[in-house]
């Protein structure tokens, strides 16, 4: 991975216009030193989506949706961090630095790409030459626009044949065989990987082929499916078959449908449900939970019915519960017995199958049906498994809505968990509560320093180590002084960089608060009340260094002794 220098991202937003970013994409209205707009990121009638140029990030009051500019376009344009990165370079008209060896890598890398590409167009002009492909694809009902939309292949019989006409000389058969499409007998020979199989290049998200999978023709033949190794480009784990197509297929992607197999994607997105995606013989991972949301906000997963089936959903299930953010919604489709994707549609059509993901089981639903499925919940043994079971799973639940529905109604099933509070049955009071409990208490010096700080980080610059104050024990003490150290890194950051330094805290939302609210004054005063407060802390941190000693006078080291006597002299003086 690419590193680049924090101070050249810094300048990068520094030199960006960020209104004119998300202006040239959302309609932005001008309010004050801000700009508004509905959120692009959640469904909402009046505008709580707000810009702040000077602050250079926004943040939405609805959603909780928040970062840079760099954030903005990884979200809604839905790059990669580099990707992102190197739009806004161009923009600006600056050259992403990257070390040399870097360089290199991306030249390797580009070259596995074209011979990747290469490799899919010799497979796909092969199906047209192959009678025993073709026919297989029509007994499978495969039409002309989907074997084109997914650019399926044809890996002739034989050991050599994409040797033969690609590898002409030695630098280009080892980029086949960093590509994966190469195998190595015993004694050293070396043949094509895929052979006598129907191909499905597999696309990342910008589309480019990154990997295969091969069917076998003859049901005799196994593996029935066979995947290209983990290369440099492809990492399983990571991808998912179909979501280049289905980026292709829809300006905005409402939902995506999560099915098992290749031919699934390709009977659906026939049948014009051009938003299925397949995990590559693998269980949904975590990369594949956040992959999946942050490409569209209802996620549907469609299992067998049967015990394989209600296992890999749990597997699903874990690996979603740590990314459902508010705004978020998982289901879970569990297909009748015999049946995929691929047969249903074919047999109950779109609108059959969407009737059947209409139906679906949220994930709240499948989450207690399956953690009390051997329980009891009659018995105070069985709530009690129930709620230990369940505990250490919802604690992953990103603050928010659904956790706290969840956690009521966790509470309504065991009895665990209930607070006394009359405010229980009303989650939004409870919320409100819960988060003004975790913030420092109003007007604190802390958050104010801290607030300010989110105004305008260049402010921290003027305060430097050691920080006396860092031994308070204080709520957003430790928070402060990691604040003030990281500017003094980087004087120039800007209150959006800043607040994606502590995105994955749980001070996270507080902060985001913070700095979307503004100071009145200037910055003159600004400096002052901020030079005042930092004083007010270091004086009570003193202070209280002095009632340490005092309390302890008579069992006083000398150095305390003389540490003693300078607080006394500063308290006077
Ligand atoms: P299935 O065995 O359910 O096959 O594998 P399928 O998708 O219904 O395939 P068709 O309809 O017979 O062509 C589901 C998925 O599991 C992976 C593949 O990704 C496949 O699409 N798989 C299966 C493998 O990777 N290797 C195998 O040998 C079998
Ligand atoms: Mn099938």
């Amino acid at each position: 991975m690419a590193r680049i220098p924090d101070a050249f991202i810094d300048d990068l937003l520094a030199r960006t216009d960020l209104v004119e970013v998300i202006g040239t994409r959302v309609p932005l209205k001008k309010q004050g030193k801000e700009y508004s707009a509905r959120c692009p990121f959640h469904d909402e009638r009046s505008p709580s989506f707000t810009v702040s140029p000077t602050k250079q990030f926004y943040h939405c009051f609805g959603c909780g949706a928040h970062g840079t500019a760099i954030s903005f376009l990884m979200n809604y344009d839905r790059l990669e961090f580099l990707d992102a990165v190197d739009e806004l370079a161009k923009r600006a008209g600056m050259e992403v630095p990257r070390d040399t060896r870097q360089r290199n890598e991306d030249g390797d890398t580009r070259d596995i790409y074209a011979a990747l590409e290469v490799a899919a167009k010799f497979f796909h002009k092969q199906l047209a030459g192959s009678d025993k492909a073709r026919h297989y694809l029509d007994g499978r009902v495969v039409d002309a626009e989907t074997r084109e939309r997914f650019m399926i292949g044809y890996a002739p019989d034989g050991y050599s044949a994409l040797k033969d006409a690609l590898g002409t000389d030695e630098r280009r058969m080892k980029l086949l065989d960093r590509a994966g499409l190469l195998s190595k007998s015993d004694n050293g020979r070396v043949y094509d990987k895929f052979r006598d199989r129907v191909m499905f290049p597999i696309h990342d998200r910008r589309g480019r082929v990154i990997a295969f999978g091969g069917r076998v023709l003859d049901p005799e033949d196994s593996p029935k499916y066979l995947n290209s190794p983990e290369t440099a480009l492809f990492h399983k784990g990571r991808e998912l078959y179909g979501l280049w197509q289905v980026r292709q297929a829809n300006s905005k992607i409402e939902r995506l449908i999560v099915v098992e197999g290749y031919m699934d994607v390709v009977a659906l997105f026939q049948h014009g449900v051009t938003q299925a995606v397949a995990t590559l013989g693998t269980a949904t991972t975590p990369d594949h939970a956040e992959l999946l949301f942050r490409n569209a906000p209802d996620v549907y997963f469609c299992f067998d019915g049967d015990a394989a089936g209600r296992r890999a959903a749990t597997r699903a299930m874990e690996s979603v519960l740590p990314r459902m953010k508010d705004g978020r919604q998982a289901f879970f489709l569990f297909l009748p017995d015999g049946e995929d994707p691929d047969t249903l549609v074919r047999h109950e059509g779109a609108a059959g199958f969407d009737a059947r993901l209409q139906r679906a089981m949220p994930l709240s639903e499948f989450f207690f049906t399956e953690l009390s499925a051997d329980v009891n919940l009659g018995t105070l043994d069985g709530k009690a498994r129930l709620a230990e079971r369940a505990k250490p799973m919802l604690a992953q639940i990103p603050d928010g809505a659904f956790g706290d529905l969840m956690q009521q109604r966790l509470t309504e099933l065991t009895g665990v968990g209930a607070r006394s509070s009359p405010a229980q049955t009303h989650v939004p009071v409870q919320r409100v509560q819960r988060t003004s409990a975790a913030t420092p208490p109003k007007r604190s010096l802390v958050r104010s320093a801290i607030a300010l700080l989110l105004q305008q980080p260049s402010l921290g610059a003027e305060i430097a180590p050691p920080y006396p104050f860092a031994s308070l024990e204080q709520p957003g003490v430790d928070l402060l002084v990691e604040m003030l150290e990281l500017i003094g890194q980087r004087p120039d950051i800007s209150t959006g960089v800043l607040l994606e330094q502590f995105v994955d805290r749980e001070e996270s939302s507080a902060l985001q608060k913070l700095a979307s609210q503004s100071i009145p004054g200037n910055e003159a005063g600004w400096r002052a009340e901020l030079v005042g407060a930092i004083g007010q802390l270091n004086a009570q941190s003193l202070q209280r260094r002095r009632e340490q000693l005092q309390a302890r006078m008579s069992e006083l080291s000398d150095a305390e002794k003389h540490e003693l006597r300078a607080l006394l002299s500063s308290r006077n003086g």
